[in-house]
């Protein structure tokens, strides 16, 4: 398997585990106020991190250079400014809401760059 699908499913199962445990954590204390968080490192952790994953799994072609590992970055960035952000805003503190956003926007980065990868050529396909 291509490095940057194992790292991919390697960070994804990290962030699966840590989503859990925000989700076990809600309803264990019965505040679920942070289910904003919890859903969205899910999704965007586990379910968008395992399939991005698979993609470059499925196609080796497009799983080597330097734009894979910037798009993972981009991604991986964008998750650890938004979800802890998001996380502590929905806790109550309202004033993180620009990180919420840049990170969102950061996160948007990395799936249109996906969009690029995904769209661009390529000459080794299998
Ligand atoms: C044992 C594992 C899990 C536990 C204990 C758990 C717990 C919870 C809790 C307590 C809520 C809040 C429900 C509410 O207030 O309405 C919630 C919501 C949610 N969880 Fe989980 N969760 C788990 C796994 C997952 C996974 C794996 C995903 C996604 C892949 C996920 C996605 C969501 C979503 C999208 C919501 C929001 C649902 C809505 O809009 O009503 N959860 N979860
Ligand atoms: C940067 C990307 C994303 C942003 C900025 C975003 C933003 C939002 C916002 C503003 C809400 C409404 C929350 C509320 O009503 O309190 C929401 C809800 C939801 N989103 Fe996203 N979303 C993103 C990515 C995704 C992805 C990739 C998925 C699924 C794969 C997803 C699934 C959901 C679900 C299931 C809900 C309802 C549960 C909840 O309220 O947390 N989102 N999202």
């Amino acid at each position: 398997m291509p490095f940057i699908a194992t790292l991919y499913f390697r960070t994804a199962i990290i962030l699966l585990i840590i989503g859990i445990g925000i989700g076990l954590h809600m309803s264990m204390v019965g505040d679920h106020a942070p289910m904003g968080a919890h859903a969205h490192l899910n999704l965007l952790g586990w379910v968008t991190g395992a399939l991005f994953g698979t993609y470059y799994a499925l196609n080796p072609g497009k799983a080597s250079g330097r734009l894979p590992m910037l798009q993972y970055a981009v991604h991986m960035i964008g998750l650890v400014i938004m979800i802890p952000a998001l996380y502590l805003m929905l806790k109550g503190n309202t004033s993180l809401e620009p990180f919420v956003a840049g990170g969102s926007m950061i996160v948007f980065a990395g799936v249109l760059l996906f969009g690029w990868i995904v769209f661009s050529g390529d000459s080794k396909a299998a």
